[in-house]
């Protein structure tokens, strides 16, 4: 199966199928980062532009290593080193860009559907790197396969994402992606964080992080949003630790074999108790090696082909 798409910009845009390949197709590309050489041909002479307006660590990083995998030619540019700094316009930016032809331009951007306006704007393939409190889809692709490696299906699993849903991508699009995919969602944190219509992504909600964990086979932890945050939603740190950190006694409520998961950055005894994000149940560091994978497969089906 071929993804016939031009642009990944959401989960809500892929079906089942398309998840799965995506999956498949980044499980067989983990090995290729095991080898003593770890590069292949697949995308010589592909060029992946990756541009990021907004802070990463993580995402940049492992969608340079995925290109560089695949032998593409990958160029980084931050906003602070762009021309937007100068005034000039994402649009005017996008077309600069498309007139160098590059085959797939990466872009992260604090603006919630910037990634969807390149993508009518130019002819190249459009990744979405994470677009304000929008989606982040290769954070949710990637999260699906380490569940997938780890428990062997998504479908019937109790996932608990708890924290500021409200303001968090990550959690939008794996919402999107674990209920398609047939998990049960549950979203937890303080009321101000829970987005009012959330039920409508068929999902359960809970405010106490006791009853969120109860059965888990899947904890995801989420970071307190500040920069998206324009009020206080809590008292203090300590405040919100004290109801929705995650540690060795409210973890035990969950399933005996519940794995817990982070995006990162982590805030270390704020939403996750040091203990529990070093701990043999933490899946932290294999989500950013999977990262690398998926990353791999996105360039792969959009740039390359089927073989
Ligand atoms: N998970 C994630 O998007 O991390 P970065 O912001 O470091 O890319």
């Amino acid at each position: 199966m071929k993804l016939s798409k031009k642009d990944i910009l959401g989960i809500k845009e892929l079906s089942q199928d398309e998840i799965h390949l995506i999956l498949d197709t980044a499980e067989s590309f983990l090995e290729v980062s095991t080898r003593k050489i770890k590069k292949v041909p697949t995308l010589r002479g592909k060029t992946v532009i990756n541009f990021f307006v907004e802070a990463s660590t993580r995402t940049r990083t492992s969608f340079e290593i995925a290109g560089k995998r695949l032998s593409a030619d990958t160029v980084n540019i931050s906003a602070s080193t762009s021309s937007l700094v100068k005034g000039e316009t994402l649009t005017d930016t996008a077309k600069t860009l498309e007139a160098m032809n590059p085959d797939i331009i990466v872009i992260r951007h604090s603006a919630a559907g910037a990634p969807h306006m390149l993508a009518r704007l130019v002819r190249q393939s459009i990744i979405n790197a994470g677009d304000g409190a929008h989606e982040h889809p290769t954070q949710a692709l990637l999260d699906m396969m380490t569940i997938r490696m780890e428990k062997g299906t998504l479908r019937g699993l109790n996932v608990a994402i708890i924290g500021d849903i409200a303001h968090s991508r990550v959690a939008r699009s794996n919402i999107l992606g674990l209920t398609m995919m047939g998990a049960n969602v549950t979203v937890c944190g303080p009321a101000m964080m829970i987005p009012r219509d959330v039920v409508k992504l068929s999902v359960r909600v809970s405010y106490h992080m006791e009853q969120a964990v109860k059965d888990a086979d899947i904890i995801m932890m989420l970071r307190i949003q500040l920069e998206r945050q324009n009020d206080n939603f809590f008292p203090s740190d300590r405040e919100y630790a004290r109801y929705y950190c995650l540690n060795s006694n409210n973890i035990r409520l969950a399933k005996p074999d519940v794995l817990v998961m982070h995006p990162g950055p982590i805030n270390r005894g704020i939403e996750i108790a040091p203990d529990i994000a070093d701990g043999a149940q933490s899946l932290i560091l294999k989500q950013v090696t999977n990262g690398v994978a998926v990353r791999m497969a996105l360039l792969y089906l959009l740039a390359g082909g089927e073989e």
